[in-house]
């Protein structure tokens, strides 16, 4: 299969122009970009869109990482979930019970990394499932101070946000947001503050991180012990898919563990098979004390969030935090067929690993433009950069790639300040693959000779 694109993407007189129009007069601003994405969806099967003009392209997005079993949805989910609905969808799960719920925090208890017990908070998105952690921590341990790290992002409610630190424009005009935060370098082997190349030298890229936190905000700024907890991706998602060295987890959490200070892991983007693995974590040998999941856990059916934390952390009273959707039957149902299924996509996505590094590198050793190329299991950046020696961030060049893609039929989305993420559906075949890749290289090629 091949994807045809016939009519200009918001070209003059199609569809897609007409409802862009639309939508500015109607939705608020979010972060649309009509100049380099003007895609109006109005299906999706499998791993391919259909615009509203009749165009099909292959999707490299899903859905910004929520549709990991493909759309509209897998055809197990859908069953499970049509079924669900002839009984009930919501059934106000924060004040009465239901088994929906309770089968899925079992089954994520069982799954996280970690050999303690656990419970989940449901809520609605990644941003919710966040604010969750960020009550738990500071509850559980009556300290007050969270570090997070540069390039990462968390949300954007106002406790989050505090959290988020990928671009200022999310902070831009909403001051205050939750006191009590501190960013500290996270180890990107390819931009960090100290020049270090981390592909070369990871532990020593490590030991400048560790060395951060305890020596320059540990011992001068915040009290070890009124820092309740460390909030990192496991791979920087819209920070730029950034990679930190294999052994960077491991060691982080000895040090927080010698003060006490717990460790979440913000799986929103990175979770749900992405990588190869359920969770991302897993590749880095450490179990989080708390971790965060939302966009795939429902398989893109229902909105969920769900924070899964060590059950001695749990909220000591009755009413300190709830909400009304949390523990939703339909989700309920929906993500725990979706793990079902993405437990048997996981050596699917550990293979395709190979074919997206075997067509993704070489673009770094034959393009000056292309300054990184990093990736786990079907989650790649590639970063796009002025030149090799300068590295500095070409997002003009970028986004004519991504522009030049989708007319040729690949749906791509930026992230970071000069980064492409190529995310497929974990249920992408391998030819799918190679055409989504050969689109890609093209596009490039055409990009970077301009
Ligand atoms: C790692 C991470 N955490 C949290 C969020 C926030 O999720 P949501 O947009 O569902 O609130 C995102 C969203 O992109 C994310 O990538």
């Amino acid at each position: 299969m091949k994807p045809v694109v016939n009519i200009k993407p918001g070209s003059e007189g199609s569809k897609a122009k007409y409802w862009i129009e639309e939508h500015y007069k109607y939705v608020a601003t979010t972060t649309h970009d009509p100049q380099d994405l003007p895609l109006v969806i109005e299906r999706g099967e499998g791993v391919w869109l259909y615009d509203v003009d009749g165009n099909k392209y292959l999707d490299f997005t899903s859905g910004i990482g929520v549709c990991n079993i493909g759309y509209p949805t897998h055809p197990e989910v859908k069953k499970a979930v049509i079924e669900q609905l002839e009984k009930i969808a919501h059934a106000a799960g924060t004040d009465f019970y239901n088994p929906y719920q309770v089968m899925l925090a079992k089954k994520l208890s069982t799954i996280a990394p970690g050999d303690f017990p656990k419970k989940v908070f449901f809520s609605n998105s990644g941003t919710e499932a966040n604010e969750a952690a960020i009550k738990i921590v500071r509850q559980a341990t009556g300290r007050k101070f969270i570090i997070a790290f540069y390039g990462g992002f968390h949300g954007r409610t106002m406790g989050s946000l505090a959290l988020t630190a990928s671009k200022n424009v999310q902070k831009k005009g909403v001051f205050p947001w939750m006191p009590g935060v501190v960013h500290v370098p996270y180890p990107n082997p390819y931009r960090n503050p100290w020049h270090i190349n981390g592909y070369e030298q990871p532990e020593e890229l490590v030991n400048r991180v560790l060395e951060f936190i305890e020596e320059y905000v540990l011992d001068k700024i915040l009290p070890p012990d009124e820092v309740a907890a460390v909030i990192s991706e496991p791979i920087q998602g819209e920070g730029g898919y950034v990679v930190p060295p294999k052994m960077f987890f491991a060691e982080l959490k000895k040090l927080l563990d010698k003060y006490g200070i717990l460790f979440i892991d913000d799986e929103v983007q990175m979770g749900m098979g992405r990588t190869g693995r359920m969770f991302a974590i897993e590749h880095f040998n450490v179990a989080p004390d708390i971790i965060s999941l939302a966009k795939a856990l429902s398989g893109g059916v229902v909105p969920i969030g769900a924070t899964i934390f060590r059950a001695e952390l749990d909220f000591k009273q009755s009413g300190i935090h709830s909400n009304t959707f949390g523990g939703h039957a339909l989700a309920s149902i929906a993500a725990l067929k979706t793990i079902e299924v993405i437990e048997g996509l996981l050596p699917h996505v550990q293979k395709l690993e190979k074919i997206f590094a075997e067509e993704l590198m070489p673009l770094k050793e034959k393009y000056e433009k292309v300054g990184d190329v990093r990736g786990i299991g079907l989650a790649w950046g590639v970063e796009i950069v002025v030149d090799k020696k300068s590295k500095k961030p070409d997002p003009q060049t970028r986004n004519k790639i991504i522009k030049t893609a989708l007319e040729s039929g690949l749906v791509l989305l930026p992230c970071g300040k000069s980064s492409i993420r190529l995310i497929p559906p974990l249920v992408i075949s391998e030819e799918e693959a190679k055409t989504g890749l050969e689109i890609f290289a093209k596009a490039v090629k055409e990009a970077v000779s301009a």
